[in-house]
C-alpha cells in the first residue's frame, strides 16, 4: 500500500479503532477493522521456530502450540559464524511463517551476553555486538525475503531475567554505543526488521518502552527504522507516554483499558492526534506489506525442514578438545553412549522460545542400527544428586568399550527465560558421572548440552569435547555426524567460557541492589576484559578446533597511510593443510596502539566463512571503514577515530593471531582542546605552540623568573623541558598563583584564552 492510500486509510478510521490498532486484540494477533478492509494480522515466537498458538495463548511457553520445527537456538547458531546458513535457515523459518499466515516471527534476540548466567543466554548470540548483529541481521535477511517480518529483541540493555521488568540497566552513553546498541544496529540498518520489540527494563531510569531517547531518536532518527515498534509482552507502563516515546503497538491485549487512555489523551489534548496517527500508519504498513505479499501457495514440510534444522545444527556444534586426535571415531569400534542426553537430548530452552518439535532425533535413535554402540542412562535429568545404581552401571559399560562418549550438560531446571543461573556449575551428579567414567575409560569424550558457559573441572581428565550447545531438534544426528567423522566441526565460540564465574566481568554488579543494576565493568565485556587483564580462560573467545588444519599466509593491507573517510581493503589467503575437507572461521580484530581513551586491547571488526578442499587455498578479503578504527566519543556523540597506529590481527580465535599488519589511520576530525586554568603542564606540551605560550607563566610562577629567558638564573636554566614535564605533568595553569605571588589568577586566565584562540 502506498503511504498516499495508508494515509487515506487512517483519516477514515475513527479515533476509537485508531487507538484500538495499538495494541493487540488478543495475545498474538492486531486488531481487525472489517468496515475498512484491515485484516488482522498474526505473530508468533521464534526466534528459532514457530511456536503459533491456536489456542489458548501465553508469554512463557506453558500452553501448548501447533507442532513445528525448532532449530538451533542462537547459542548455537552464533556459533556457526556463518551469515549465509542463517539466512538460509531465516529462508525455511520465513516460509513457514507464510504457510502458516504469520506476519511477523518474534526474534531474533540478539541481548549481549554480559555474564554466563543470564537465564536467556542460550537464546542469545554474543558477548561481541558484532558477532550478534551479523547473525542476527543475516536470519532477518532470510525471513523477510520471504515477505515475513522478523521483530529484532529486546530492545535495550535486557541481558538478566532476574527482576526483568522493573530492573534499571545502569549504563554509560560509550558502553551503550559500542556495545549493547551496536548488537541492534548493523542488523537494523542494513536488514531493516519490519519490527523491533522493546523490553520491559528502563535504560538509565526511563522505561525501555517509555524511552524517547532510544525509541525514536536513536532507533528512527539516527539509524533510518521505519517499521513498528511492539511492547514486549506487558512491557507498557504508561500508555499514552510510550505512545509519544514511539512504541507503536502494545502487546498483547490491554483489553481496551489502555485504548480509552489514548482516547482521552486525545481528547483532552494530552496527546496529538498526529502521534497517533502515525504509530497506526506504522502498524497497517506492516500489516499490509505482509496481506499484500501473502504466498497462498505456501505449504511446509517438517521433515524437510528437519533435515535443514540438522544442517544448521552441525555447524553450530563446537570441537574444544580433541587430544591425540581421538576425534573422529571409527563406526567399527566398541562405543558406550553415555547419560541420558544421549537417548533425550536437551536442545532448547525453556519459556516463550519452547517449540513443540514434530520429532526429536537423539544421538541414540541416529546409531539405532549399530550394535557395537550400547548406552547406560548414568544420572537422572533435572537432579543434582547422583544415582549410585547409574553411575555404576555407567561406569561398568564404559570400561568395557573402546570409548565412551558421555552427553551431559544443564537440566532445563538450571537456566530458562524468567531466571538467572545462580552459578556456572553443571549438576553434580554428571560431574561426577565424567570424573569417575574417565578414571576407568582413558578414551573418554563429552558432548555438551547447554546454552550457556559451563566451569569443567574434568577437563585435563578427558580426551574429547564437543559443546553442542541447545542443538535443536536434530542435534542427535548433527552430533554422530561429528564425532563419526562425516561433517568435519567448523563453529568457534561466540562467548568466553572463564575459568570459573567469578572471573568474568559483571560478576562483581550482575544482579544489582534491588532494581538497580549498574553496568560497572563498562565496555569490558567477554574477551575485551580478559584480554585486557591477560588472563588465563578455560576457552577464548572465537575458539574451536576443526579435524583438518589451516594455515595463514599473505596478510596484505590495500593502503599503510590513511585516513578515517578511507576504506581499507584486507587480504589474506586461507589454506587448508589437513586431509579432510572443512571449513575455516576468519576472525578479524583491530586494536588501537595508543589511544587517549581507555580501550579493549582489540575488538573483532569482521568474520568470513570458508570451505576448503585439501590442499586447497583462497583469498578472504575484509573492507573495514571507520568504524572499525573508532571508539565511541561522547563529547560529540558520534564515533570517533584518533589519529595514529592500529593493529590489524587476523586469529584462528582471539587467543591465537596468526598475521599482523600495522596501519596508520589520520583522523579528519579535530576535536578542539579546551584550555582552562586546570589544565596541566603535560596536555600543554604536547602542542609546542601551547607550550611557547605557557611556559613564560609557569617558569615565573613557579621560579620566579623566566626560564625562557636567556638570563634567567642558573638553577631554572639546568632545567631541561623533559625534567621540567616530568616533575611538572600534573601541575594545573593556575599551580603558579599559589608560589612565588607574581603571577594572579587573571594572568593565568589570560594564557588560557590565548591557549583557546589555538584551537581556533
Ligand atoms: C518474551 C519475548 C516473547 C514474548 C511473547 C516475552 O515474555 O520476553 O521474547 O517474544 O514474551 O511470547
Amino acid at each position: 500500500m502506498t503511504t498516499e492510500n495508508l494515509k487515506e486509510l487512517v483519516e477514515k478510521m475513527t479515533l476509537e479503532e485508531k487507538a484500538a490498532m495499538c495494541s493487540g486484540a488478543d495475545f498474538w494477533h492486531t486488531e481487525a477493522v472489517e468496515r475498512l478492509g484491515i485484516p488482522a494480522s498474526m505473530v508468533s515466537d521464534g526466534p528459532h521456530g514457530l511456536r503459533k498458538q491456536n489456542e489458548e495463548g501465553d508469554h512463557l511457553g506453558v500452553n501448548e502450540s501447533i507442532k513445528a520445527v525448532c532449530f538451533p537456538a542462537g547459542c548455537g547458531t552464533a556459533a556457526s559464524f556463518n551469515r549465509e546458513l542463517l539466512t538460509k535457515m531465516g529462508e525455511v523459518i520465513g516460509n513457514e511463517c507464510q504457510a502458516e499466515g504469520i506476519s511477523v516471527i518474534l526474534g531474533p534476540a540478539v541481548n549481549i551476553k554480559r555474564s554466563p548466567l543470564c537465564g536467556r543466554n542460550f537464546e542469545y548470540y554474543s558477548e561481541d555486538p558484532l558477532v550478534a548483529t551479523e547473525i542476527a541481521g543475516a536470519l532477518i535477511k532470510g525471513v523477510q525475503s520471504k515477505n515475513v517480518g522478523t521483530s529484532i529483541k529486546h530492545f535495550l540493555a535486557n541481558n538478566q531475567e532476574t527482576r526483568r521488568m522493573s530492573s534499571d540497566s545502569r549504563v554509560d552513553e560509550r558502553t551503550l554505543n559500542e556495545i549493547y546498541l551496536a548488537a541492534f544496529e548493523g542488523a537494523i540498518k542494513k536488514q531493516k526488521p519490519w519490527t523491533v520489540m522493546c523490553s520491559y527494563n528502563k535504560i538509565n531510569g526511563v522505561y525501555a518502552a517509555e524511552n524517547y531517547q532510544y525509541l525514536t531518536e536513536t532507533l528512527r532518527n539516527k539509524w533510518g527504522f521505519d517499521g513498528y515498534v511492539m511492547s514486549d509482552w506487558g512491557a507498557i507502563n504508561n500508555r499514552v507516554g510510550d505512545l509519544k516515546a514511539g512504541l507503536d503497538l502494545e502487546m498483547p491485549t490491554s483489553l481496551g483499558a489502555n485504548d480509552k487512555l489514548i482516547v482521552e489523551a486525545v481528547q483532552n489534548g494530552e496527546l496529538e492526534e498526529s502521534v497517533l496517527d502515525t504509530a497506526v500508519e506504522r502498524i497497517l504498513n506492516i500489516v499490509f506489506r505482509f496481506e499484500e505479499n501473502r504466498d497462498k501457495d505456501a505449504t511446509w514440510n517438517k521433515d524437510e525442514d528437519h533435515e535443514m534444522a540438522r544442517k544448521v545444527a552441525e555447524e553450530t556444534i563446537v570441537l574444544l578438545k580433541n587430544e591425540e586426535n581421538i576425534l573422529p571415531l571409527s563406526e567399527k569400534e566398541n562405543i558406550a553412549f553415555i547419560g541420558k542426553y544421549a537417548k533425550t537430548p536437551r536442545y532448547q530452552g525453556g519459556g516463550s522460545s519452547h517449540i513443540n518439535s514434530h520429532k526429536i532425533t537423539s544421538a541414540l535413535d541416529e546409531v539405532s542400527g549399530m550394535s557395537n554402540i550400547v548406552y547406560a542412562q548414568g544420572y537422572i535429568d533435572e537432579e543434582d544428586k547422583t544415582d549410585e545404581k547409574l553411575l555404576a552401571e555407567a561406569i561398568e559399560t564404559a570400561k568395557n568399550a573402546k570409548y565412551a562418549v558421555i552427553f551431559a550438560g544443564l537440566p532445563d531446571a538450571f537456566e530458562s527465560e524468567g531466571f538467572d543461573r545462580e552459578h556456572m556449575a553443571m549438576p553434580n551428579c554428571q560431574n561426577e558421572l565424567i570424573a569417575k567414567v574417565a578414571e576407568v575409560q582413558p578414551n573418554t569424550i563429552v558432548v555438551l548440552h547447554n546454552g550457556s558457559p559451563i566451569e569443567m573441572p574434568w577437563i585435563d581428565k578427558v580426551k574429547g569435547v564437543l559443546e553442542a550447545y541447545l542443538g535443536g531438534q536434530a542435534v542427535g544426528g548433527a552430533v554422530c555426524d561429528i564425532l563419526f567423522g562425516k561433517v568435519n566441526p567448523s563453529a568457534k565460540l561466540p562467548e568466553t567460557f572463564p575459568l570459573k564465574l567469578e572471573d568474568n566481568p559483571s560478576y562483581l554488579s550482575y544482579f544489582g541492589e534491588g532494581d538497580m543494576v549498574e553496568y560497572r565493568e563498562g565496555i569490558f565485556v567477554g574477551y575485551r576484559y580478559y584480554d585486557k587483564k591477560k588472563m588465563d580462560v578455560l576457552f577464548p573467545f572465537g575458539y574451536g578446533l576443526s579435524y583438518t588444519t589451516f594455515a595463514y599466509s599473505n596478510l596484505t593491507v590495500d593502503k599503510e597511510n590513511m585516513k578515517d573517510t578511507d576504506m581499507l581493503s584486507v587480504s589474506v589467503d586461507v589454506t587448508n593443510t589437513g586431509s579432510m575437507a572443512g571449513k575455516e572461521v576468519v576472525q578479524l580484530y583491530v586494536g588501537d596502539k595508543e589511544s587517549t581513551v581507555i580501550r579493549p586491547v582489540k575488538e573483532l571488526r569482521d568474520f568470513a566463512k570458508v570451505e576448503l578442499a585439501p590442499g586447497e587455498t583462497k583469498t578472504v578479503t575484509f573492507i573495514l571503514d571507520k568504524r572499525a578504527f573508532a571508539y565511541y566519543n561522547v563529547e560529540l556523540h558520534d564515533w570517533h577515530v584518533e589519529s595514529g597506529e592500529f593493529d590489524i590481527l587476523i586469529g584462528k580465535s582471539s587467543r591465537d593471531i596468526v598475521l599482523s599488519k600495522n596501519v596508520t589511520v589520520e583522523s579528519t576530525v579535530k576535536i578542539p582542546f579546551v584550555y582552562t586554568t586546570d589544565t596541566t603542564v603535560g596536555d600543554i606540551m604536547k602542542n609546542p605552540e601551547a607550550w611557547a605560550i605557557a611556559k613564560p607563566l609557569m617558569s615565573q610562577g613557579l621560579f620566579g623568573d623566566d626560564k625562557s629567558n636567556a638570563e634567567g638564573d642558573a638553577a631554572s636554566e639546568a632545567m631541561s623541558d623533559e625534567m621540567m614535564e616530568a616533575m611538572l605533568r600534573y601541575m594545573p595553569l593556575r599551580g603558579p598563583v599559589s608560589f612565588q605571588g607574581n603571577v594572579s589568577m587573571a594572568d593565568v586566565q589570560k594564557v588560557v584564552d590565548r591557549l583557546n584562540a589555538l584551537e581556533q
